[in-house]
């Protein structure tokens, strides 16, 4: 038996849905599948939903339809995945890096202090590991200094703050279907804001700027070809059926670890007035993590160092950073264990077991 940190889960409608996908002939980045997946991406979270390739293309999109360019400045999570910054890079703006706290998430004290000096046109905050950011104090500070709010939603879709979806409280936000997430299509990512119009124009954009208005190929400025395709899609549907399923159990798999290792382990914090999907159960163990992690990739068992923070990437050489140093502890210190939603408790007892030995 090998244990991944979180692959695949079919729900068992997908072929069905494939093939109705296939018989339209929609194999195309459009069709009714594409149509219905937005819909039902927005009746989940209450935004308008923009279906596209990756998250990734997402933040590009975000960013771009903002006006965001190369005399600009944005502040991202230090603490989080390339993918929440690379698109500052594509916009040749210039990313400013916010540590975490000890909530694991962005650190509005930090935020603040940044958001003073910097004046950063936009903020890109991630709600990391599936887990809510305190993004009502962040969006407050966003709308105090003139910022926009862009949330990197893309490990977190199904989390709640205040019982409001993450994703929802920014100018924009992203969810990721890539192979790894809470939900797949087998790659793509969906776009929301509430903002209609901001959004249609982040649709045209994902469309090589063909202006709509025009019969032929009319085209004001250039666009990106970001579209998901109608076959993804599909599958997209089929996922979204069992997403309650899927987060019940990754919150169970976190509380059968935590009965496990409790006295081995500190587990990353859910922030008060959050609900968290849980997405990957992550802790912090007082020994080096790459021994446990070794050991058990000799057993079949896939773990994770946490993300390495921005701040310390070869990429990152040179650019602003803001905060106490706490990403970088985690990094030290943390691991990823595998948390696949087909996971029962004899499982997580298994990896358990293994690791105290490490221990
Ligand atoms: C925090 C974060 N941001 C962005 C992404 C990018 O998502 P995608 O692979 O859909 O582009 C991911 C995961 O892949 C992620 O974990």
């Amino acid at each position: 038996m090998r244990y991944y940190l979180s692959p695949p889960h079919q729900s068992g409608r997908e072929l069905i849905y494939l093939q109705e996908a296939l018989e339209s002939n929609y194999i195309a980045p459009l069709g009714p599948f594409v149509d219905r997946f937005e819909k039902e991406i927005k009746t989940y979270v209450g935004s308008n939903a923009l279906a596209l390739c990756s998250a990734t293309a997402g933040l590009h999109l975000a960013l771009r339809v903002l006006g965001i360019e190369e005399s600009d400045k944005v502040a991202v999570s230090d603490f989080t995945f390339v993918a929440s910054l690379n698109p500052i890079l594509y916009q040749k703006a210039t990313p400013v890096l916010i540590d975490c706290d000890e909530t694991w998430q962005i650190d509005p004290n930090a935020l603040e202090e940044a958001l003073q000096k910097e004046r950063p046109k936009a903020v890109i905050v991630t709600h990391i590991y599936g887990q809510s950011a305190k993004i009502d104090t962040i969006k407050e500070l966003c709308d105090h200094y003139g910022s926009y709010l862009i949330e990197d939603a893309a490990e977190a879709l199904g989390s709640k703050f205040l019982d409001r979806h993450t994703g929802t409280f920014g100018t924009f936000g992203v969810y990721s279907f890539n192979g790894n997430k809470l939900l797949t299509t087998g790659g793509g990512g969906v776009l929301v804001s509430s903002d209609e119009e901001l959004l249609e124009r982040a649709r045209v954009l994902s469309a090589q700027a063909k202006d709509p208005k025009y019969p032929w190929y009319e085209h004001a400025t250039y666009g990106y070809n970001y579209r998901l395709s109608n076959i993804l899609a599909a599958i997209g549907v089929a996922q979204m059926e069992v997403i309650e399923e899927r987060i019940a159990k990754k919150r169970q798999i976190f509380e059968w670890y935590q009965e496990e290792l409790q006295e081995y382990a500190t587990f990353m914090p859910q922030i008060p007035q959050s609900h968290g999907n849980r997405w990957l159960t992550t802790a912090i163990f007082d020994i080096d993590p790459l021994k446990i992690y070794h050991k058990l990739q000799t057993l079949g068992i896939e773990t994770r160092p946490l993300w390495k923070p921005m701040h310390l990437q070869p990429l990152c050489k040179g650019l602003r950073w803001y905060g106490q140093g706490i990403g970088q502890e985690l990094f030290a210190r943390g691991l990823c264990l595998p948390s696949g939603t087909q996971m029962e408790q004899e499982d997580v007892a298994i990896v358990a077991k293994e690791i105290k030995r490490c221990l």
